[in-house]
């Protein structure tokens, strides 16, 4: 992702300036380097023409906490401190933020919204947020202001990615994963995404890398909002990606072998060996584990890789919290 190359004398006042022109990437953090500050930029024409050096290069995200602190200084002004306790976390998804009200602050939800509005002014609308539900896992939300959507376009890692919230998966909490996917990935390879949502992964993977990537995806709407960012991104994307509207437990068995797969798997479905049997070098593998069970989570996997014939190594990584003790884990499954 870009970043301007700035002498360091110059870099608070080139800050200010893209920070005034809305070409500032406020989600990651500035890198210093000797006499120099790399400062993170947004995917745009203008960057180009500011009079300094635009290189792609990776600096870290600013984390998720420390945007939700914001909010929290914010409301500090009209909350006590124990009603603070119950603030959760919330997310930006494009114009569109989302945030769960625990029933100790449900009084407070007209502070909430105007605290929020003060911490991002571009918001047009503001959603409270239920479960996951059913096999397209899409969540339940209620809309407490703005416009009645749930429709945007959400950027990220250098894409444009439309989401709609009715009716189809979408966790921007992911971004951080598909940036380090993408990092993982090689030029020329064949990569299978099964259900594959409204593109997220195979976006970001095909902008940074000349690859080709095979998605699955049974959401109808899911489905046309994925075609839509293929689109979208166009010319962006240095990949290629086929999208197939169907049952990954009917598609991939006709499907060939692939380089590398990637299952994000949707909660309680059971993907392992079909995902497994259609890796040759590498298999990335979400699921829902209970910290205890990590262990044998690993040995479930390594079993599966003996059945299959398969020489694996198999490394677990904690992507997310889910619940108290179950985490939202990835599997990075080294094959030969
Ligand atoms: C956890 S979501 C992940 C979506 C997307 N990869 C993302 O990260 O935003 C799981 C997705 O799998 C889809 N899905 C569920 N069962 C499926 C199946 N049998 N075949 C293909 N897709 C399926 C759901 O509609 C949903 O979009």
């Amino acid at each position: 992702m870009p970043a301007l190359k700035v002498p360091r004398q110059e870099a608070e006042p080139v800050k200010r300036r893209l920070k005034k022109l809305g070409l500032y990437d406020g989600k990651r953090r500035p890198k210093r380097e000797d006499d120099f500050v790399f400062l993170p930029v947004i995917e745009d024409e203008r960057v180009y023409s500011l009079g300094y050096e635009v290189l792609p290069i990776e600096l870290p995200f600013r984390p998720a906490r420390q945007i939700y602190k914001n909010l929290e200084s914010v409301l500090a002004e009209r909350l006590s401190r124990e009603e603070l306790k119950h603030l959760r976390r919330y997310d930006v998804i494009g114009d569109i933020a989302v945030i769960q009200v625990p029933p100790e602050l449900e009084h407070r939800v007209g502070d909430i919204v105007w605290g929020l509005r003060k911490v991002h002014p571009f918001l047009r609308v503001i959603a409270r947020k239920g479960f996951h539900e059913g096999a397209f896992r899409i969540r339940d939300y209620s809309i407490i202001w703005g416009e009645k959507r749930l429709e945007t376009v959400h950027r990220e890692n250098g894409v444009e990615i439309k989401v709609d919230l009715s009716k189809a998966f979408f966790n921007p909490r992911m971004k951080g994963e598909r940036y380090r996917l993408a990092q993982m990935v090689k030029d020329g390879e064949r990569i299978l995404i099964p259900f594959a949502g409204v593109l997220p992964y195979a976006l970001v993977i095909a902008r940074y890398r000349k690859v080709k990537i095979t998605a699955v995806e049974l959401n109808r709407e899911a489905y046309e909002l994925g075609l839509e960012n293929i689109e979208r991104n166009g010319k962006r994307l240095k990949g290629e990606i086929e999208f197939i509207y169907g049952d990954a437990f009917k598609v991939l068995p006709e499907l060939p072998t692939y380089d590398r797969v990637i299952s994000p798997t949707p909660r309680g479905v059971d993907a392992l060996s079909l995902t497994l049997s259609k890796a040759e070098k590498w298999l990335h593998y979400y699921d829902f584990v209970h910290e205890e069970e990590i262990e044998t989570f690993r040995a479930r996997i390594l079993e599966e890789c003996r059945k299959l014939g398969k020489e694996c190594s198999v490394r677990v990584k904690k992507v997310s919290d889910f619940k108290p003790h179950v985490f939202k884990v990835c599997a990075d499954v080294k094959i030969g």
